[in-house]
């Protein structure tokens, strides 16, 4: 392992490894204060942060490390029309490690492909925010001491957050989960993730428009932000920004240990008054993810000693390059034009493959599938 894109880039004995990590960091930060003395960790965030760029900064200081970066575009060369591909390999010749955020779906893919350091991503439009989710795998597991037989209730938007997307994917490999999916049905979980997760790992869902009705039954309240900056349809977004609010007379149905927890920002979706209800653990799970990414820091560095060659991020998968142009306006081939076009094959027979950077799913020909590649 040396860069980290997306959840299934680690196993389950790597994240048990991490929360393992994590959780002697939090009971001995001081064995720790000097882990990463001479080491560089940079920020490059496209994209507005505060926990994930602050935690980043925070969990570095904290191992003994430095930190340098910017925090938005309008700082760095980014707006001279620098590629993500050239900054990441200048990049790598003044830190050891990236953390990066951008708003171009497959940014982070892009980086970790021309770096000579590990890349961690933080963030890339809609598609994945695997630190999160890291960080809300250790909060369940300080808060529950397991991830099976749990009932996780996911409330808000499941259409546009990645953060859901990445937990669901992470918590359908353990067994005996359920998920209770709650929202408005114009922001339900895309089918995607239905079929490729859910199906796949025989999860069993329940999908729902009432959070009342939902609430009696969970283990673990897992609300959302309605996601503004993803809507383009701005009156679309004042009549949905209301759907939920979790207030403290809602909870008196919930069960005594649920677990409430929020990728945070919130805006109204939590009222502040059950942030006192002993339930809360949103502000926890902030906590959480700074021990998670002290000790993702931790296993990339020494990754990256014992294996210093770059690492091909597509060995052994069978793809597609230059065959057909990805579609999805957010993708990062739509605004660096001199990336190849790459698409993995998900399924040989049906011709359905999909896009290595944004994983925007496209079908194509048997012309094309008769010059697939195998790395
Ligand atoms: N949860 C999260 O990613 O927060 P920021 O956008 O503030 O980093």
């Amino acid at each position: 392992m040396k860069s980290v894109i997306d959840i299934p880039d680690l196993s389950v004995e790597e994240i048990d490894e991490l929360i393992k990590t994590a959780g002697d960091i939090a009971l001995h930060p001081e064995k720790y204060a000097k882990s990463c003395e001479g080491k560089i960790l940079a920020t490059l965030f496209y994209e507005p942060s505060t926990r994930t760029r602050l935690s980043f900064t925070a969990a570095m200081m904290e191992l003994g490390g430095n930190v340098l970066g910017f925090s938005e575009p309008g700082s760095s060369s980014a707006v001279k029309g620098e590629s993500v591909a050239d900054t990441a390999r200048v990049v790598s010749c003044y830190a050891d490690i990236i953390a990066m955020r951008s708003p171009k779906e497959g940014a982070a893919f892009v980086a970790a492909k021309n770096a000579t350091i590990p890349v961690i991503n933080t963030g890339d439009g809609g598609h994945a925010h695997p630190t999160q989710t890291l960080g809300d795998l250790f909060t369940i597991y300080r808060e529950k001491g397991r991830f099976n037989n749990l009932t996780v209730g996911f409330c808000g938007d499941l259409k546009y957050g990645r953060t859901v997307h990445s937990l669901i994917e992470a918590m359908s490999r353990y067994p005996d989960v359920r998920f209770v999916l709650i929202s408005p049905d114009a922001l339900k979980l895309p089918t995607f993730v239905k079929y490729e997760i859910l199906a796949r790992h025989n999860v069993l869902y329940t999908e729902t428009d009432s959070l009342e009705e939902a609430l009696p039954s969970l283990d673990i309240l897992y609300m959302t932000r309605i996601q503004k900056e993803r809507f383009t349809d701005p009156a679309e977004y004042e009549r949905l920004k209301d759907s939920y609010i979790l207030t403290v007379e809602k909870l008196a149905s919930a069960k005594s240990d649920l677990c409430i927890m929020h990728p945070l920002p919130r805006v109204n979706e939590i009222s502040v008054k059950v942030d006192k209800d002993p339930r809360a653990c949103y502000f926890k799970q902030v906590e959480n993810g700074k021990y998670m990414r002290m000790a993702l820091i931790l296993k990339l560095l020494a990754s990256a000693k014992e294996n210093p060659e770059t690492e091909d991020l597509l060995a052994g998968r069978s793809v597609l390059i230059n065959e057909m142009k990805c579609t999805n306006p957010r993708c990062i081939t739509a605004t660096e034009q001199e990336l190849d076009h790459v698409f993995r094959v998900v399924d040989a027979e049906a011709g359905i493959c999909r896009c290595v950077y944004c994983e925007k799913k496209m079908k194509a020909d048997s012309g094309m599938m008769k010059r697939v590649v195998r790395r």
